[in-house]
């Protein structure tokens, strides 16, 4: 053939391949997410193979070696005893409560990691929901916005008390993020960063996270508040807000099918992207690796350049610590 424009020629070789790659993964680029209980020991968490929740020694071990493999970041989840979950959630901004001693014990051992923890009632409410709710005579269930928007700030307040570096909001409330903006400020922790989940679907890929906490709702869905799965402008309305109200970053939710969406966010905004690799994309990769159907190393290192080619900044990600042993 008398070809005058051969692409092949830039994948000829490793080092040509290597050379021409627009797209290339860190351990920096990765936020580890992690598991933590009170027992002493540390589980396997069923719904989530190769995942564990940590007892408080064992998480301290566990980001100790995420951070030497040079990730910076965990973010923390926490699986509260069913006798502690009240209507009103108040184990939340317990001082003494799981979240506040894994911040301070983290910190303690590995002052250079960022610890991160998540705002959102789910875990502490007897009712499943991110928010306060409020019944019907009807048995109707109504998510109350400015009344949670009261406890995410005192929670949030707990967290960087005990010395979190940044907080996650991942309720889906409005006008949380300067509401919580506001009260860290005024008690003076004007250093701690806001991590909005900006854009965060009613997705089915949280299943397995559901399982791995206890925490589904117990009746009723979150699409009240979280978003409709198949809308994008709607994400750059929430990323419009969250940028108002002082967000430091913003987080696209889950991260694969919604690559489109960590795109548009890209373009819209300065600042840094995140998105989140969830508990769902995680679990299928997983399971189809297992089932010797796809080939795991592969796929994961796939599916992660995949989010950082749609244009995020920052992963959050079950394979981060996998992937930081490989790249180093
Ligand atoms: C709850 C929360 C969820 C996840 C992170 N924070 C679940 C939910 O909204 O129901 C999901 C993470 C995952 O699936 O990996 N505030």
């Amino acid at each position: 053939m008398n070809l005058f424009h051969r692409p092949r020629r830039n994948r000829k070789s490793p080092a040509i391949r290597a050379m021409v790659r627009e797209t290339v993964l860190t351990p920096s680029d990765f936020i580890y997410p992690l598991f933590l209980h009170e027992d002493r020991g540390d589980a396997e968490i069923a719904s989530m193979p190769g995942c564990r929740r940590w007892s408080l020694d064992g998480l301290v071990q566990e980001a100790g070696k995420a951070h030497a493999l040079g990730i910076p970041a965990v973010i923390l989840f926490p699986v509260i005893a069913e006798g502690l979950k009240t209507p009103e959630a108040e184990e939340c901004a317990n001082p003494e409560g799981l979240v506040p001693r894994a911040v301070q014990a983290l910190k303690a051992a590995h002052p250079s990691l960022v610890v991160i923890t998540d705002v959102a009632l789910d875990p502490y409410n007897s009712d499943g929901q991110d928010g306060l709710v409020r019944r019907g005579e009807d048995g109707s269930l109504e998510v109350l916005n400015d009344q949670t928007v009261e406890v995410l700030c005192r929670q949030a307040l707990c967290h960087a008390e005990a010395g979190a570096d940044m907080v996650g909001p991942s309720d889906m409330m409005d006008g949380r993020v300067a509401a919580i903006r506001t009260a860290l400020d005024g008690a003076s922790f004007e250093g701690v960063s806001i991590l909005g989940y900006t854009a965060k679907y009613a997705s089915a890929y949280y299943g397995p996270f559901r399982g791995a906490l206890d925490s589904a709702p117990k009746d009723g869905d979150k699409k009240t508040y979280q978003m409709e799965p198949a809308n994008v402008r709607e994400a750059v309305r929430e990323l419009l807000l969250d940028e108002e109200e002082g967000a430091d970053m913003v987080m696209v939710k889950p991260a694969g099918p919604y690559l489109d969406v960590i795109a548009a966010l890209r373009d819209e905004t300065t600042l840094p992207v995140a998105a989140y690799q969830v508990s769902g994309e995680y679990l299928m990769i997983k399971s189809a690796c297992a089932a010797g159907w796809l080939e795991e190393k592969a796929v994961v290192m796939e599916s992660l350049t995949g989010i950082k080619r749609a244009g995020a900044d920052v992963i959050l990600s079950y394979f981060a610590k996998q992937v930081a042993q490989r790249l180093g």
